[in-house]
């Protein structure tokens, strides 16, 4: 039975659903499956036999027309009252038991030996990683298969809650308050979060991007991160322009460059070339939505901090072109 539910929740694949919460990537993933499976089984006990009750009660135990009515035995029979108190007591516990311990363990006091912890910060509306080393990223959340994960998790402003639900269960944001979750990942791919907490105009907008890479490709990621931005090739000469726009810009204000700009309101650009996503996982980075999106952020994220830049095309191309050889 165990086996055959198994087989059907892997039916359930995470082709074409990335959001599914029944194709476990990690252990604590599996944890939780496993104790779904479980409740769902006694769960199902439960049902047959208030069904079978019930179709017995109908047709079988009932009067005909004309019947007298039976003998009622209230409460007379000590061994039944005993066995359907003591029925529901070892169900539920048999419930509750697993789940507890499924609590327990997936909240470790203490980081797992060897984990990498790094901090996300949950910002209206986009996230922030980083790294202990000092490896920093936005909305696209890079972590090495088989290596146990420990997420500090915070907030700058309301409360979210991270969500990737082939990676585990939700895990709230809140201000003023650390929570922690911790995970292995045990399948390297890409795998789409979402804030899962109401917290305004563009909460569903909020959403980010967790690479599984395997322990050589994290290293590279990570080396890539700490090196700095990629300088903008003088042959390139619309990068180069754009370079020129990005520092006259007002955009220096709330974002960072490092060893150009400053900001830290808004995400780090450092490496904004080497995304796939921009607007927090809304977006594909393709020069052309860089372009809609600097030109009317609200048409895409309703709310957001970042105001129109007003620029004539040349410049915005430009600014385009440099932000993309960000790599
Ligand atoms: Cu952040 Cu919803």
């Amino acid at each position: 039975m165990r086996v055959a539910i198994a087989l059907t929740i892997a039916g359930c694949s995470d082709k074409g659903r990335p959001m599914t919460t029944l194709a476990p990537k990690s252990d604590l993933a599996q944890w939780i499956q496993n104790l779904y499976i479980d409740v769902t089984l006694w769960d199902a006990l439960v049902f047959i036999i208030v069904v079978t009750a019930f179709v017995l009660a109908l047709f079988v135990f009932s009067t005909r027309v004309g019947e007298a009515a039976p003998a009622t035995t209230a409460s007379s029979d000590l061994g039944l009252e005993i066995a359907w108190t003591l029925g529901p007591v070892l169900i539920l516990l048999m419930i509750t038991i697993p789940t507890i311990r499924t609590i327990f363990r997936s909240q470790p006091a203490v980081a797992p030996t060897g984990a990498l912890e790094i901090k996300v910060v949950a910002h209206q509306w986009w996230w922030e990683f980083d790294y202990p080393d000092g490896a920093k990223a936005s909305n696209e959340l890079h972590i090495p298969v088989n290596r146990p994960i420990r997420l500090s998790l915070e907030s700058a402003d309301v409360i979210h809650s991270f969500w990737v639900p082939q990676l585990g269960g939700k895990r709230d944001v809140v201000p003023g308050q650390i929570n922690e979750l911790t995970f292995i990942a045990n399948v390297v791919g890409m795998y789409p979060g979402q804030c899962a907490e109401f917290c305004g105009l563009s909460h569903a907008n909020m959403r980010f991007r967790t690479f599984v890479d395997s322990p050589d490709d994290f290293a590279k990621w990570d080396r890539d991160q700490l090196a700095g931005p990629v300088a903008t090739p003088a042959s390139d000469q619309l990068a180069s322009d754009g370079a020129k726009v990005f520092a006259d810009s007002p955009c220096t204000t709330c974002h960072m460059i490092q060893g150009i700009s400053k900001g830290y309101i808004g995400p780090d650009l450092t490496h904004f070339g080497s995304r796939t996503t921009l607007a927090a996982g809304v977006l594909k980075n393709t020069p052309e939505n860089v372009a809609k999106w600097i030109e009317d952020p609200q048409e895409i994220k309703p709310g957001a901090n970042m105001p129109p830049l007003l620029l004539p095309g040349p410049k915005l191309d430009a600014l385009v072109a440099y932000l993309e050889s960000l790599k």
